[in-house]
Order: structure tokens, then C-alpha cells, then sequence
């Protein structure tokens, strides 16, 4: 069947749902790990959810359906997986609520065995690639009171079209490719994502123009590896429809930069690999693409880039960084860095710290390294010690916090464009916002700025956001 039919029969699935629910007021409770892309394929089962009749609840005692949508990036999401699943089991015999988990975990056969095993309550268990089959499986799983396993381990196809309940009203993430074709050698998503595929054209230039028609001012491009968007394409011959001049990475950002009513647009993550002349130049040019960029490190040191199949030096990434630095006026970088692979030495270690030291990123998003079933990083035979990443991970951790503290200051005293997102969590009476390098400000204003973009000087800093007053 292809995609648009097996769309069409979900629908049909979801109509039958909504039916069988009527007038019941069910309820759904939803847990996302991992990354925005995760976060993007829980919208779209919210969506379908709101569609059959359900409605949302923070509290899981209250529900109906339990939702899990899982990650396995680092070991971390799947203690905290079975934690709730022990906590679940007393509610399901209790309650008898549905109980069903996806996600990129699922797509692992020794976390699905473990579950079937020891948490044999669970009734659905689906995976990356059958994620629109939801309705389907949720149908059987309430009809046929059966337990339910679709998982497949294919490449992966896009599924276009599917309901979609967006958290913000302000910023919406839009999925530009699936799945990943780098193969680093600590990370599970090659394994659990499947192989590289872009979207068409078309279909994301119309979703970004619907999202603008709906008020919407951010737009988050996602991806494993956003700018290699459309190589695999391109490489193997697979047509594309050219859409509006777009036919690369580049030429997309170009194009939404276009679209009336967006105001910015970011993405998330690209390779340093792929980061080409084409993409640093319209970066560069588009008065709406953020200088705040992501450009994932992972390590400071050549030998440890090469075991993990980085396919760059550490001169390498420092050339990249001077180039942009110079190309994208008022540049700001956010990184990702893994401390502890296997085989790092604290010389090596210290690589990382030097080009932390140099780069200044604007933000460091710090792992320890987690050894992944089926990975090569797994099978290396010089894994190091728990005390020693740890070690490392409090020294990598001191610097970027003194960095961080050093580069609020310079914010203070700033003007700064800031996009108004809402009532702040912890002061009602403050709104919250964030700067184009993805800061947050908390300043005192009318709800009426929430969803517009206002200039505020920054008075105060405070680690982790700043304090703003409306400029003039
Ligand atoms: N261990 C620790 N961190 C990891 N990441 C990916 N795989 C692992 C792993 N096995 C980190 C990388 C990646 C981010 C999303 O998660 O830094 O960029
Ligand atoms: Fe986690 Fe990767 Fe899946 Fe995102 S794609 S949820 S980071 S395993």
C-alpha cells in the first residue's frame, strides 16, 4: 500500500474510534523523551488522539490510555521507562487503562523482550516506522482486547498528512528528513530511525505557509542531519519535485525566509560535514534564519573524531568556525560534546576543553557516553571507567558554566530582539521570551506582546536566563 492509501485507512481507524467514544470524556496521558524530533512525533500522536476523542491530562491516574514515546540515545530514558512502568502496573489492574509505548526504544528487540518479560500489562508497543499505524493498533488493542507488537525494521518511508496538535501556538517544529546515514559509532539512530530520507519540498513549504497563516512566528527545521537534506536524493537518482527553487538545504532556508509572517527560523542539527559554503552564505543572508547556530563537537581531539567516525579533525572544526564567524555577522554557537568514549585519554580529553576554551559556545549540551546495544562504540574494548567520565564531565561542566556566566554579562546593558512566548512559569506576573541566541528573558509587560517580537534591554543576568525591561 502506498503512503497516501495507508494515511486514508488510518483515518478510517480514527473514525471508528471517535465513534466507539462518544459522549465517554476519555482521557490520554503523554510522556516524550529525547530530542525535538521525538517531541515532534508525540504532536502528531496527540493529534490523532484528539482526533478519536480524547482528551489531554497531566495526570496519568486520571487517564485512560498511558502514551509512551520513548529514546534510547543514552541509557538514562530507559531507567526512567521502566521506573513508570512499575509505578503503572498497581493503575492498570486498578483502572484497566490502555497502556502503550513507541518511540525509537522500541525499535530495540532486548528492551522489547525485557518488556514483554517483566511489564506483561503493556498492550501496544510501536516503533519509529509504524508510528502512523497508531490508530490501527489502538483500534485492535480496545476491539480485539489483544496485546499488540508492530515493530518492523525497514528503511522507513514518509508518511505525509497526519493529524497534528501542536504544544505552542507561537513556534512549531516541522520534520525536514528522517533517519540518518552517518553512522558515528556511539549512537543508536542509524539503528533505530533507519535510513536518510527528505521530505518533498512541497510538502514543507506548504506546511510552513500553513503554520504562518495560523500566527505561527518560529519555525524549527528537524532532522538527524538537516543539511544533507535531499543528498541521499540527489545521490541515488530518487526524483524530487522542485519546489520553489528549493533542491538543497540551503535553497529551503532560502525559501521559507520568503514565506510572510514567519519572523525566524532555526534548525536543528546539522553535521559539521556537510556544513557548506551554500548553507553558511544563506545563513548569512537570511534576515530570518538565527545566528544562533548548532554545530554539534562530540570531541575536541582528531584521534577520538576518527573512532567515532566524525569524518572531521579537530583543525578541521576550528576552520569551520573562523569561516562562519567571519561570513555570519553577530555568529552564536551551540554544541553538542560526549566526555568518556571509549579509548579517550585525559590528554585527548583535554582537546575538548581547548576548543570549548575557544569557540565560547553560547551553549554546551554535555553527555557522559553511554554504551548502546549493537553500536561499535559497545564492542570497543577500552571503555573508560564511570569515575573518570565523571571526572571529566565536572571539568568540562566548570568551564562552560564560567563561559555561560562571562557571556551574560556582555548581555547585560544589550538591546535585545526578544519573541514573546508567554506568562513565565515561576512569576505569573512576568512574561517569557527568547533572544535570537535562544536566551531566555523574563521581563514585566501587557499579555498583549505574548506571540510578537519587542525589544528589551537587559538589566540583570542570573545563569540561566535574563531579566529584561521594554526598551524606551
Ligand atoms: N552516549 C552519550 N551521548 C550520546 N549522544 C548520542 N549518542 C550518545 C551516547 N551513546 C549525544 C550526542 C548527540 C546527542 C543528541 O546525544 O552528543 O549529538
Ligand atoms: Fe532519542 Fe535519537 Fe530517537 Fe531522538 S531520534 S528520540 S535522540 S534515539
Amino acid at each position: 500500500m502506498d503512503t497516501t492509501n495507508e494515511v486514508k485507512v488510518q483515518e478510517e481507524y480514527i473514525v471508528k474510534l471517535k465513534e466507539i467514544n462518544e459522549g465517554k470524556k476519555l482521557k490520554y496521558n503523554i510522556l516524550t523523551m529525547g530530542c525535538q524530533l521525538n517531541e515532534n512525533d508525540s504532536e502528531k500522536l496527540c493529534g490523532m488522539l484528539e482526533k478519536m476523542g480524547y482528551t489531554r491530562t497531566d495526570d496519568v491516574k486520571n487517564s485512560d490510555i498511558a502514551l509512551f514515546n520513548t529514546c534510547c540515545v543514552r541509557e538514562n530514558a530507559e531507567d526512567k521507562l521502566f521506573g513508570k512502568l512499575g509505578e503503572l502496573k498497581r493503575l492498570k489492574e486498578e483502572k484497566g487503562l490502555i497502556v502503550a509505548i513507541g518511540g525509537c526504544m522500541m525499535q530495540e528487540k532486548h528492551i522489547t523482550d525485557k518488556i514483554k518479560e517483566s511489564y506483561p500489562f503493556v498492550d501496544i508497543l510501536f516503533g519509529t516506522h509504524t508510528l502512523h499505524r497508531f490508530p490501527e493498533d489502538l483500534y485492535r488493542a480496545i476491539e480485539e482486547k489483544r496485546k499488540i507488537e508492530d515493530v518492523i525494521d525497514v528503511d522507513g518511508e514518509i508518511y505525509e498528512g497526519l493529524p497534528i496538535k501542536r504544544d505552542s501556538k507561537i513556534k512549531a517544529s516541522v520534520t525536514i528528513m528522517n533517519g540518518c546515514n552517518n553512522f558515528c559509532t556511539y549512537c543508536i539512530v542509524p539503528y533505530v530511525r533507519g535510513r536518510e530520507r527528505s521530505r518533498n519540498p512541497r510538502s514543507i513549504i506548504e506546511e510552513v505557509k500553513h503554520l504562518s497563516e495560523f500566527g505561527y512566528k518560529e519555525i524549527t527545521l528537524l532532522g538527524q542531519n538537516v543539511n544533507s537534506y535531499l543528498r541521499v536524493e540527489k545521490e541515488k537518482n530518487n526524483p524530487f519535485e522542485e519546489y520553489e527553487g528549493v533542491n538543497s538545504f540551503a535553497t529551503l532556508l532560502r525559501a521559507i525566509n520568503k514565506i510572510d509572517g514567519i519572523e525566524r527560523i532555526r534548525f536543528v542539527s546539522p553535521h559539521p560535514k556537510d556544513f557548506t559554503d551554500d548553507v553558511i552564505d544563506a545563513i548569512s543572508d537570511c534576515e530570518k534564519v538565527c545566528k544562533l547556530i548548532h554545530l554539534p563537537l562530540q570531541s575536541g581531539n582528531t584521534k577520538v573524531l576518527k573512532e567515532m567516525n566524525r569524518k572531521y579533525s579537530k583543525e578541521q572544526y576550528l576552520e569551520l568556525v573562523d569561516k562562519m564567524k567571519k561570513e555570519i555577522p553577530n555568529l552564536t554557537l551551540s554544541t553538542d560534546i560526549i566526555v568518556g568514549f571509549p579509548g579517550e585519554t585525559d590528554e585527548e580529553f583535554e582537546d575538548t576543553l581547548d576548543v570549548a576554551r575557544k569557540v565560547k559556545f553560547e551553549q554546551v549540551y554535555m553527555f557522559i557516553y553511554s554504551r548502546r546495544v549493537g553500536t561499535p562504540g559497545d564492542r570497543m574494548p577500552n571503555q573508560v571507567p564511570e569515575e573518570i567520565k565523571h571526572k571529566r564531565f565536572d571539568r568540562l561542566k566548570e568551564l562552560v558554566e564560567s563561559q555561560i556566566e562571562a557571556n551574560n554579562q556582555k548581555y547585560v546593558g544589550t538591546v535585545q530582539k526578544v519573541l514573546v512566548e508567554g506568562e513565565s512559569k515561576n512569576n505569573p506576573n512576568m512574561l517569557t521570551g527568547r533572544t535570537d541566541s535562544n536566551k531566555v528573558v523574563i521581563f514585566e509587560g501587557n499579555k498583549n506582546l505574548i506571540g510578537k517580537i519587542v525589544s528589551l534591554k537587559i538589566v540583570s543576568e542570573h545563569m540561566w536566563y535574563l531579566k529584561g525591561e521594554i526598551d524606551g
